[in-house]
């Protein structure tokens, strides 16, 4: 089931999300809706937080812009180990419509539990190692605009007002909100 995916500002998005006790069958079935939620919003990275549930699951999918690459679902991950820098334009799916230049580690290893509750290491590099950056950055309750200019953030905020009045409007219309694309 697609879900709601929550837009900027709205407060939710700043929890701090909690850890997941035990894989049971509600966190198989908001990994399920987090991945029909991602594949029909056209993204490549969602964090349970942004479908308004405040637990540490994420998962991605940057197989469209990086080869080799494949759906990874990761739940309490945390970053074992960190280097290099890189920059890259990045999108959010509670920020539709906005891009910005963030710098982060170029590789990163994250210890996780999959979808199965399992335990597992990897070691990633390219689009997935700053997709995990991104998505554990929604677990703390961070998103890109924190790490930008209180300026550049605060005209952000003012689009994305208007984008949930707009939302608001074509719900009232009852016309189907456009796709958008993002992490
Ligand atoms: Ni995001």
């Amino acid at each position: 089931m697609v879900r709601e995916v929550l837009i900027y500002p709205d407060p939710a998005l700043k929890q701090k999300s909690k850890p997941v006790a035990k894989v049971d069958d509600q966190v198989k079935k908001l990994v399920k809706d987090m991945v029909d939620t991602l594949y029909a919003e056209e993204g490549v990275g969602l964090a349970a937080v942004q479908v308004g549930v405040s637990r540490r699951v994420l998962i991605t999918d940057t197989s469209s812009k990086q080869e080799g690459e494949r759906l990874r679902v990761f739940i309490n991950p945390e970053l074992v180990s960190a280097e290099g820098r890189t920059k890259y334009q990045e999108g959010c799916l509670s920020l539709p419509g906005e891009a910005e230049e963030i710098e982060r580690f170029a590789r990163v290893t994250v210890r996780a539990l999959d979808e199965k509750g399992q335990p597992f290491e990897i070691d990633a590099d390219g689009l997935l190692a700053i997709a995990l950056q991104h998505e554990m950055d929604h677990l703390d309750g961070v998103l890109f605009v924190d790490r930008l200019s209180s300026v550049k953030r605060g005209l952000i905020r003012k689009r994305m007002l208007k984008v949930i009045e707009e939302k608001k409007a074509a719900l009232r219309a009852r016309k189907p909100a456009e796709p958008r694309a993002g992490l």
